[in-house]
């Protein structure tokens, strides 16, 4: 995710990108940049940091005239955050200049293309790619700039939100859209370009939503043609009148971040494994794994170590990777690993799960083991963070940036990414069918689909968080692959609610929980249909001849634990080893209203902090 902003109009272009930027940084906050044109030429700075450096930076180096500009505020993910990979980007000839939110997939090849044709690249960035592609159908085609762009996003594979100047047409901004947000701000004799409304929101309530593959071009003073970019069709666009506050706005309406970031799993997950997974052509391409698939399939033993919400990422992976792959795999929390005197050779394989790439324990676990001799293999979210930089390679999740210090779907992109590692590992190694590959990938694509199905039960899991808000204890029981998701459940309602809940694997009950069992325990059991349903049922009876209230999270369809349960939560049918990927999306509801109902801080709870950088 990355934030964008354009002015066009009669007012200082500066004030207005740099604010809305700074109201933009939810969206990534590694690097920004701005580009201003001062009415003869355009005055370009970027830097790796935030907003505030951008500020000291264009002071030092351009001046800050002129009523047309576009800026933005970067989460990188082609290129580490640095100056050069910061937008916008200029074409070879200087003359267009691009901010761009998304991922253009078949960059690589367009890329080759335009170096045959003699163009030359400063950064590592998909968008470098996508203003030169511009530039070079403007000329081979001699066309205006709109078209220019139509015919290159006809070509390009990926998301984007994308604005583009054009130095030799400045009374005009080219926006387009395709899987990112993009809003269009009217004003009298003025345009906004955003992310989101935030930026704009002080000068006009009037704005237009562009819908997935439209395009528009803007034109000073004057008006908004909005197209298809597939055809010529021209678009009526529909002008909202926004009612929303500022912060609703950033928060994209939601209440809180962390009900945003629920939310935005089905997109997130797509973005996970966009460009990375092609189901139809039966393939998985990591970039980070394609030249050490070798350390994997050789390695006596993978060792995970992470902590927290990662840490039961890694315990999910643990059932997956040895169904599949049939490598031993140990789960380790970072913290203890590290103390340790671990026993690590060079046939084990690490790998380190951290959502901000930043935890101290996980750091050192990496660092102790790269001594040892292990080959450290690093799932991260942020990208080019210190984790990302100290493991010999690895995967970035493209979650984008994650506000509330409650890990929701860095949980979930966090599986994704270890499923298509496990299954690029098996079909490599011959551990898993050709069907059962074939199967599990196009599964995997089906799952943004599923966990929008799973999110329709927000309003029934409102009403059974009303009825226990209240209650002091909670247990939370699952078998197999449900088992982490049991502690994931456990763990988001202990954080944001302050409710005492532990998570355990439910034939573990006998062994010492059920002792804790009367009429006022609510119990959580993940019962959804797999190979251990008819003993998941048994818990449930046992709990229930003991008083003990169930609220069972069901495969859709289920008829035995709906009647046996007092509350039910629905998730769509999904292959066992798939299903904490929408199982848990109950459980972070669940917490989530129990919180909001008694009043807490959702997005930063008591005592902690989103990226635990001391030990
Ligand atoms: O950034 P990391 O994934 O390394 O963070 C690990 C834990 O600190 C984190 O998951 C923490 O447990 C979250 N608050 C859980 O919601």
């Amino acid at each position: 995710m990355c934030g964008i902003v354009g002015y066009i109009g009669n007012r200082d272009a500066y004030s207005i990108i740099i604010n809305g930027l700074k109201r933009l940084e939810y969206r990534g906050y590694d690097s920004a940049g701005i580009a201003l044109y001062d009415g003869e030429k355009l005055n370009l700075s970027k830097t790796k940091g935030k907003v505030v450096d951008l500020e000291e930076r264009v002071k030092k180096e351009i001046p800050t005239n002129g009523n047309l500009g576009i800026g933005h505020t970067r989460w990188a993910t082609h290129g580490v955050p640095n100056d050069i990979n910061s937008h916008p980007h200029v074409s070879n000839s200087g003359e267009l200049v691009i901010i761009h939110n998304g991922i253009i997939e078949n960059y690589a090849t367009l890329k080759k293309e335009l170096i045959n044709r003699g163009y030359t690249f400063q950064s590592d960035t998909d968008t470098e790619v996508l203003v030169n592609l511009i530039e070079e159908i403007q000329k081979q085609e001699n066309v205006k700039l709109g078209q220019a762009v139509q015919i290159a996003l006809n070509q390009v594979v990926g998301a984007y939100a994308i604005a583009l100047i054009d130095i030799k047409k400045p009374d005009e901004i080219v926006v387009a859209k395709l899987g990112s947000p993009l809003a269009i701000g009217i004003g009298e004799d003025e345009f906004f370009v955003a992310s989101d409304a935030s930026p704009f929101i002080e000068y006009t309530n009037n704005a237009i939503y562009l819908e997935d593959e439209e395009m528009a071009i803007i034109r000073k003073g004057r008006d908004i043609k909005v197209r298809k970019i597939k055809g010529d069709k021209l678009v009526d666009p529909y002008i909202q009148e926004l009612k929303m506050n500022l912060e609703q706005i950033e928060k994209g309406g939601y209440d809180h971040f962390m009900l945003k970031e629920i939310y935005e799993q089905p997109s997130v997950i797509k973005d996970t494994y966009r460009g990375r997974l092609l189901a139809d052509r039966g393939i998985v391409r990591l970039g980070g794994l394609e030249n050490y698939i070798e350390k994997f399939t050789n390695a006596d033993r993978i060792i995970i170590v992470a902590c927290g919400t990662s840490w039961h990422a890694g315990l999910v992976a643990e059932y997956i990777f040895e169904e599949w792959t049939r490598i031993p795999v140990e789960v380790e929390y970072a913290s203890e690993f590290r103390y340790r005197n671990p026993i690590i050779t060079s046939k084990d394989v690490v790998i380190a799960i951290s959502q901000s790439g930043e935890t101290a324990d996980t750091l050192a676990a990496i660092k102790l083991a790269k001594q040892k001799g292990a080959f450290v293999y690093g799932i991260c979210n942020v990208v080019g963070s210190t984790i990302s930089r100290e493991t010999h390679s690895g995967t970035y999740t493209h979650a984008g940036p994650e506000i509330g210090v409650a890990s929701t779907k860095a949980f979930t992109t966090q599986i994704t990414v270890l499923t298509m590692i496990a299954l690029k590992i098996a079909k490599v190694k011959g551990t898993i069918s050709n069907s059962d590959f074939m199967l599990y990938l196009r599964e995997l694509e089906l799952i943004p689909s599923k966990v929008e199905e799973a999110l329709k039960s927000n309003e029934k899991i409102e009403e059974i968080a009303k009825v226990f808000k209240d209650v002091n204890n909670f247990l939370y029981l699952g078998r197999g692959y449900n088992f982490p998701v049991a502690l994931e459940g456990a763990l988001k309602l202990k954080e944001i609610s302050y409710i005492h809940a532990e998570g355990y694997p439910a034939a573990e009950m006998k062994h010492g929980p059920i002792a804790l069992i009367d009429e006022h325990m609510p119990v959580v059991v993940i019962a959804i249909n797999s190979n251990h349903y008819e003993k998941v049922v048994s818990n449930i009876q046992e709990i229930k001849s003991r008083k003990g209230i169930i609220i069972a999270v069901v495969t859709k369809g289920d008829t035995t634990v709906k009647e046996m349960a007092d509350y039910y939560m629905e998730v769509p049918k999904t292959p066992e080893a798939l299903t904490p990927l929408v199982t848990t999306i109950s459980l972070q509801l669940l917490s989530y209203h129990i919180a909001v109902m008694l009043n807490r801080n959702v997005d930063q709870p008591r005592n902690l902090a989103k990226s635990v950088t001391v030990e």
